[in-house]
């Protein structure tokens, strides 16, 4: 079996979570497409790396991504750190002939995303882009469903993304809150997610109408390191900076296809914990799904007889999408994990065979010229059409 050397920049979040699942890919999905070989790791600073290095189980570490991406024997860069890191290492990756896993939201800009989908289409590497949640096997059998036809045509939907980690004034202006770092805030960090999944489910967006609020305008200054998600408090004597990215958006879509939706994302629900939500209306009936209850789904079909027509819920399990890898039993318990297990799996399969990853840098770049569209309609208050990608 091929072993594929991976080299991953950043030693955060991310890096824990894409170190299991490259350790667990294997042990679930049997023959493997290829055996991941954690090489190096690297972080800027350099405790964060040594101790990466050993905690998740990596031969080496450095504080230069490019000593990754100069290094022949690597096959494979996994790029783990903040956003306005993504373009650089990309393209220098895509160039040196690595293929990438990046994590999401693709870039800052979509010119940034362009130039990244362009650099890979032409060196011919494989690509994809870490919107995970897609990859929960309830929300592929939600997909199954409509594309067997099983809701009919689609008429409208509605997704969410709502967290509380920000919602404290005293959690840090992390680069989560820094526009030059991370691009946009809410919008970027998690309505992407949503805007991936919903995409995937219903079809590309047309145009948008949108609303962004910042609702804390300052937060003490973090200066570096990884970020907390608000489980590090600063105290009240730290100096305070302005926020320059949106804690709260919500907007309305129209999609090429007819079908009409909302989809809400904000880091400031009490309450909420990782709260993403979609469901879905057909002519033939209804899905709905929410991350915290993650083995089910919801669904309703139209032609049940109608003194028992309802939502009922659907397990998932060894009958559903990867339940031949994942677990034999439903309602085991799907985990994040298991999400970024699937991720990697997928990954490493296209790379073996056909090369074709969903999403992939094109799909990224789509989604930053939603996101960017999702941002002028704030600013303009109208409606704002997404522009199509053309190939050159
Ligand atoms: P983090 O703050 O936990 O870790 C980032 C690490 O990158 C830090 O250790 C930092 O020192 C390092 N770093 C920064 N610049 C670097 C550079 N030039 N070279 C090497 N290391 C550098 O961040 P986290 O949460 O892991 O986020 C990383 C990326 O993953 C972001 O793009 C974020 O949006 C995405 N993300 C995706 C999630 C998902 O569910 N798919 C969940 C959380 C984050």
């Amino acid at each position: 079996m091929e072993k594929m050397n991976i080299g991953m920049v950043g030693a955060g979040f991310m890096a824990k979570a894409h170190s299991i699942a490259y350790a667990g890919m294997p042990m679930f999905f049997w023959p493997a497409p290829a055996i991941p070989v954690k090489k190096i790791i690297a972080d800027v600073n350099e405790t964060l790396a040594k101790e990466a290095k050993e905690k998740f189980a990596f031969e080496t570490y450095t504080t230069n991504w490019q000593d990754i991406v100069n290094d022949p024997n690597i096959d494979v860069v996994d790029i783990c750190t903040p956003n306005n890191t993504h373009a650089e290492i990309a393209i220098a990756a895509a160039k040196a002939g690595k293929h990438i896993l990046c994590e999401k939201p693709l870039s800052l800009t979509p010119s940034e995303a362009e130039d990244m989908y362009i650099a890979a289409r032409d060196n011919k590497v494989t690509t994809m882009v870490a919107f995970n949640y897609r990859r929960t096997p309830a929300v592929q059998l939600a997909k199954k469903y409509i594309d067997e036809g099983a809701l009919g045509d689609i008429l409208d939907f509605r997704g969410t993304y709502l967290q509380d980690w920000s919602a404290d004034p005293s959690s840090p202006l992390s680069w989560r809150f820094q526009k030059d770092i991370c691009g946009s805030g809410a919008l970027g960090d998690i309505g992407t997610h949503v805007v991936d999944m919903l995409r995937f489910l219903v079809g590309d967006f047309a145009r948008v109408n949108a609303r962004t609020a910042t609702y804390i305008k300052d937060r003490p200054i973090q200066n570096a390191g990884i970020d907390s998600l608000g489980n590090v408090k600063a105290n009240n004597t730290t100096p305070r900076k302005p926020v320059d990215v949106d804690d709260q958006c919500i907007f309305m879509i129209e999609c090429k296809n007819g079908a009409f939706g909302s989809i809400e994302a904000t880091r400031n629900a009490w309450g909420r914990n990782n709260y993403i939500t979609f469901e879905i209306h057909g002519t033939k009936g209804s899905v709905y799904f929410n991350y915290e209850r993650r083995d089910e789904l919801q669904v309703c079909f139209a032609d049940d007889k109608s003194d028992r027509r309802g939502f009922r819920t659907v397990y998932t399990g060894p009958n559903h999408p990867y339940g031949d890898g994942l677990w034999p039993i439903p309602a085991l318990g799907i985990g994040y994990t298991e999400t970024k297990i699937v991720e990697t799996y997928d990954f490493f399969k296209a790379i073996a065979e056909s090369g074709e990853t969903s999403p992939n840098f094109r799909d990224g770049y789509a989604i930053e010229l939603i996101s960017d569209a999702i941002l002028t309609s704030a600013h303009t208050r109208s409606w704002v059409e997404v522009p199509e990608i053309e190939e050159n």
